[in-house]
């Protein structure tokens, strides 16, 4: 059930949000999936999820972690350095995957903080370009320094600029092409809509949204008043989430 992980090397985003690469020996994995990373803490195990950000396949494991204050793991992951043991779950799991989405021209990618991860897990493999056109992605956090793996995003749009787009929507400040708004306000006003030339129509777009559960929440609630629907295995639909609490 679980297995040693040693921290081969972190990344400060700021003085809260970090990543950690492990090296631990898990089943192969599906990108969009998340790990559970363990501690023993008086006694008693404390384990969370926590989504791979790494694509398939890589040698290593890499998640985003924000510390959450007062949190019971988090603070004690933000401490570990390299060389540090960490046990990790010895088989990734979710249904954030690409797999579980029915094929359509347009893919909307929504999320916030953290949540940012397995959609750029999911960006680094080929089945997610193979199954869609074009793909959205719209990063909702707090202050502009909440925002991680910037340059992995822009190397996407690089890569495919008339397939990829993707959207700060940074909340407490301003700065030069931010969009300040909350994700589902940008959606009910038709801001991304517009911005990105591309109507949400149930028959041509996919949305998979990940992170906070009331941005989720609200978000489902008006997509599904423009007509798209969850998406479930005995029945497809257009709407795939993942909350992280
Ligand atoms: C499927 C899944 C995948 C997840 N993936 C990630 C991930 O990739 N990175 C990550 O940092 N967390 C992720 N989480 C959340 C993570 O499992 C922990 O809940 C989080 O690290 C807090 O744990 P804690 O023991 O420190 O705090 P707890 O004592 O468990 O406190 C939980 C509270 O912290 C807040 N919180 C939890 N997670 C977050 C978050 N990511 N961002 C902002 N506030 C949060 C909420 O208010 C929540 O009620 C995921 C959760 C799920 C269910
Ligand atoms: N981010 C930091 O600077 C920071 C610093 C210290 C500690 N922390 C810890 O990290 C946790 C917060 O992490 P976070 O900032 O990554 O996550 P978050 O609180 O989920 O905020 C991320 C983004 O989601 C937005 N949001 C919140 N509720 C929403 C809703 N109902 N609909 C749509 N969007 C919504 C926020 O907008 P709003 O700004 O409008 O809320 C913000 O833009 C806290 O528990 C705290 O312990 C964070």
């Amino acid at each position: 059930m679980w297995v040693e992980g040693k921290v081969m090397q972190r990344i400060d985003w700021n003085n809260k949000l970090f990543s950690l690469r492990i090296d631990a020996d898990i089943a192969p994995y599906t990108a969009g999936q998340f790990i559970k990373l363990s501690q023993i803490k008086d006694e008693k195990r404390v384990a969370r999820a926590y989504s791979l950000v790494n694509g398939e396949g890589s040698d290593f494991l890499e998640v985003l972690a924000v510390e959450v204050e007062e949190g019971q793991l988090s603070p004690n992951l933000h401490q570990l350095e390299p060389g540090d043991s960490i046990q990790v779950s010895a088989k990734a799991a979710g249904f954030l995957v690409v797999d579980e989405v029915p094929a359509a021209k347009n893919l909307w990618l929504l999320a916030t903080g953290t949540a940012v991860g397995p959609f750029v897990s999911m960006l680094q493999g080929q089945a997610i370009w193979d199954k869609f056109e074009r793909i959205y992605l719209a990063y909702g956090a707090r202050f502009e320094e909440d925002l991680a793996y910037r340059d992995q995003l822009d190397e996407f749009v690089q890569r495919a600029p008339k397939r990829f787009a993707w959207q700060p929507l940074i909340t407490r400040e301003d700065f030069e092409g931010n969009l300040r708004m909350r994700i589902p306000q940008a959606l009910e006003q038709g801001v991304l809509q517009s911005q990105w030339d591309c109507p949400i129509v149930a028959d041509d777009c996919q949305f998979m949204l990940c992170g906070n559960p009331d941005m989720i929440q609200e978000t489902v609630e008006w997509l599904k008043s423009q007509g798209l629907q969850k998406n479930l295995r005995r029945k497809p639909g257009q709407i795939t989430v993942e909350k992280y609490w």
